[in-house]
């Protein structure tokens, strides 16, 4: 069968081990999808950085060229932002019905609605298990498994760099900026922190997974967003001392009034499930008619993780399976009306 040829975008943490495992897992991921995964091109910023690169995969400077090589069947994009390079390469890949493969929740949350449409009107595919909790099948399970279900509230800790900043504040007593700092040394935080401890990374993720889990058109400024920034050792200590832990929470959920979503540090009891995701895990839990409660934990960050969620969508299209990006057409999300935030 001819290869499946991708072009990856970006090859910082993520893209850097998406290209590693695509090179080095090659032919078991032709044993288990029944098609090779060939990569035939790739463009990030600086050429010298990127070291050797597969025989057969080209070089280019610009990521829209790549997007729109004619010899690439599926664009990955790994470079991140919600503007500039990232949305017009993605944009460039769609219009030439090319499958488009991103981790980039930021532009899915800002643009998603619109490229879910443009990826319909010309036949492509858009995928992004990668772009919510990491290595954790969050998207899959939402808008394939649980289609099933009528979903009541998804919520869970959505952030891989706060969850760790709190672990170890709260575990070893170190200071905010130190864990920050090591957060961003470990290739867990984004390009630009601030959207982690300001809890806007929460937001993109949640809006995404209220889209998936209520059919609904994405809102991110329905959400109510509170990041970690003033947390202190004490505040944890405090805590620690009345029988909880702070956890950043990213919760939505179907009330009388429309859907509520909202984001921010919540004290959760220790010895619930929550409580004890500990370090860069992240969980998603799911309240819904037919299952009642489940909870997902996994790896939230970092490059392997997330390149198992990339992975998972090349061998998805490797193996010819298509889905609309949200589970259902784009023109039938409706804008939900945003309920009043309550806090549980
Ligand atoms: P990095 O900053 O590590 O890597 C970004 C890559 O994009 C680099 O190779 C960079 O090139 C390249 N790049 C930047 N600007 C351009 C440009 N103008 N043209 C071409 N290439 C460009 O980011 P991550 O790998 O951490 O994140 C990538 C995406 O994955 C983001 O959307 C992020 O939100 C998402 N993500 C990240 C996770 C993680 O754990 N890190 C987990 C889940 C999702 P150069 O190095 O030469 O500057
Ligand atoms: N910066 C993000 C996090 C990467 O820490 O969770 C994973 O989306």
């Amino acid at each position: 069968m001819s290869p499946l040829r991708v072009g990856i975008a970006g090859l910082g943490t993520v893209g850097g081990a998406v290209l590693r495992r695509l090179t080095t897992d090659a032919a078991a991921l032709a044993i288990r999808t029944g098609r090779p995964v060939e990569v035939v091109g790739v463009s990030a910023r600086d050429r010298a950085k990127a070291g050797t690169l597969p025989d057969r995969a080209e070089w280019f400077d610009d990521a829209v060229a790549l997007a729109r090589a004619p010899d690439i069947d599926v664009f990955v994009e790994l470079i991140g932002g919600h503007e500039g390079v990232a949305r017009d390469a993605v944009e460039a890949a769609i219009a030439s019905g090319k499958s488009v493969v991103t981790a980039n929740k930021a532009l899915l949350a800002h643009h998603g609605m619109a490229l879910a449409a443009a990826a319909e009107a010309h036949g492509a595919s858009l995928s992004f298990e990668a772009a919510v909790a990491g290595g954790i099948p969050a998207i899959k399970v939402l808008r394939e498994a649980l289609s099933g279900n009528a979903v009541d509230r998804v919520y869970g800790i959505l952030n891989g760099t706060c969850n760790y900043i709190l672990t170890r504040m709260e575990a070893e007593g170190l200071g905010f900026d130190a864990c920050l700092a090591e957060a961003q040394r470990l290739g867990y935080a984004e390009a630009d922190p601030t959207f982690d401890i300001d809890g806007h990374d929460t937001a993109h993720k949640l809006a995404i997974l209220a889209t998936l889990a209520f059919g609904t058109a994405i809102d991110l400024d329905a959400i109510h967003v509170e990041g970690i920034r003033s947390i202190t050792s004490d505040d944890l200590a405090a805590a620690d001392d009345l029988g909880y832990r702070v956890k950043l929470l990213g919760v939505a959920q179907r009330t009388r009034h429309g859907i509520e979503t909202r984001v921010h540090p919540t004290m959760v009891a220790k010895g619930t499930a929550l409580a004890e995701v500990k370090g860069v895990t992240n969980a998603v839990a799911v309240n819904a008619d037919a299952v009642a409660e489940l909870t997902l934990v996994g790896p939230g960050a970092g490059g392997d993780a997330t390149a198992s969620a990339v992975l998972g969508d090349i061998a998805d299209l490797a193996r010819g399976s298509r889905v609309l990006p949200f589970g259902r057409p784009a023109d039938s999300l409706e804008r939900a009306p945003r309920a009043p935030m309550q806090r549980h």
